[in-house]
């Protein structure tokens, strides 16, 4: 399916770049719609020498080849949203400009569908070995960073690693992943932020200790503390993994100019960490007062729902917002200023947008 729709592109080089506006009523997003972002050009792999080593704290080191991987494990499918780190990081550019930062908006998230096999197969036949607790992940890109060249990666938890939902990917939407989204291989980690579903896979390694990789250990952290000796390190914060509880309006866009009367309006939302929701909140005041909105489609488990409502709105200048609930009770912070952090990281305040009605 192809949907005329502009695309965003946030650097010269096209490598950061989303569809916006996305459609309000589809759960999984058209391959060519969906958000990209990369820190290095896509690299060229010829599946045919790809390899994927698998090192570190296990108990048979192992090297596979891309048709030994697919004929070696079951093939699983998982439907998971994934969400950039940046997603809304504009709305943090009211409090004060973030150098070096991409100023992703709200399009910065997408849902696929991924095919592939589960990484926690892979870990059972190679044996997680004495004291391992964490799986790095290593991309064959080539980013350079600090005067070095090495390859985007990162590491999740041994026990996140082992769920059913964890994936290496070789297929999006019931194709083989293009080129940008990690051709041949890629994990999709789910409920988890974008950084840690690593694209272009080479390298997975079982360790004791989190990943060393800068996009770990400097990079993709909740520092919330600027250190004066250098305003851009946050190599003191926590590094990120969950995705926070979020959600969006989709529907009408920022700057639309709508028919007064009955307005519709969609969007999506999502529970931290993938957690189911127990309710969405719509507010045609810019957040005084609420109604609920109607969870349309649920989604599955790894994924947002869309949600759908309507307010009565009168010629004028109006701040729609949604705020979402999810079921373990946790609710968005109301502004930007409440999650405010030196890079601008998941941001999930309401979701503020302005409309005129005429
Ligand atoms: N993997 C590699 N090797 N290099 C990258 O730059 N970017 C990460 C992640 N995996 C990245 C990567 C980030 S920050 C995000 S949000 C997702 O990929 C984006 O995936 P997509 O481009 O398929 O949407």
């Amino acid at each position: 399916m192809s949907i005329p729709c502009p695309r965003l592109v946030h650097d010269p080089e096209a490598l950061n770049s989303a569809a916006w506006p996305v459609p309000a009523d589809l759960l999984v997003t058209p391959t060519d719609l969906f958000f990209t972002r990369s820190h290095a050009p896509t690299p060229r792999i010829d599946p045919r020498d790809w390899r994927l080593d698998v090192d570190g704290l296990v108990e048979r080191p192992r090297s596979y080849s891309l048709d030994q991987l697919l004929d070696a494990f079951p093939r699983r499918e998982v439907a998971a949203t994934l969400v950039c780190a940046g997603l809304r990081r504009d709305e943090f550019l009211a409090l004060g400009p973030l150098p070096g930062e991409l100023p992703w908006g709200p399009e910065a998230v997408s849902t696929g569908r991924w095919t592939g096999i589960a990484l926690g197969d892979l870990l059972r036949a190679v044996g997680v070995g004495d004291g391992a607790r964490y799986v790095e992940l290593t991309g064959l890109d080539s980013v350079e960073r600090q005067g070095r060249r090495f390859g985007f990666g990162g590491s999740i938890d041994l026990a996140k690693a082992l769920g059913p939902e964890v994936l290496l990917a070789s297929e999006l939407n019931g194709a083989a992943l293009p080129a940008a989204h990690g051709f041949p291989l890629r994990a999709v980690v789910p409920g988890w932020i974008g950084a840690r579903s690593v694209k272009w896979l080479g390298r997975i390694t079982l360790r004791d200790d989190p990943s060393p990789n800068y996009f770990q250990t400097k990079a993709y952290r909740m520092q919330r503390e600027t250190n004066p000796r250098d305003p851009r390190d946050i190599s003191a914060g926590v590094a990120l993994s969950r995705v926070p509880l979020n959600s969006a309006i989709l529907e009408p866009a920022a700057g639309r100019v709508v028919p007064a009367g009955r307005v519709r309006v969609r969007g999506w939302a999502m529970g931290a960490g993938g957690r189911p929701l127990a309710s969405v909140e719509l507010s045609a005041d810019g957040g005084a007062r609420w109604s609920c909105a109607d969870i349309a489609d649920r989604g599955e488990e790894w994924t947002w729902s869309l949600w759908e409502g309507a307010v009565e709105l009168r010629r004028g200048d109006h701040v729609l917002a949604v705020r979402a609930t999810d079921c373990a009770g946790e609710r968005q912070p109301a502004a930007v200023g409440d999650t405010w952090n030196v890079k601008g990281y998941s941001n999930n305040a309401w979701h503020r947008v302005a409309i005129r009605v005429e």
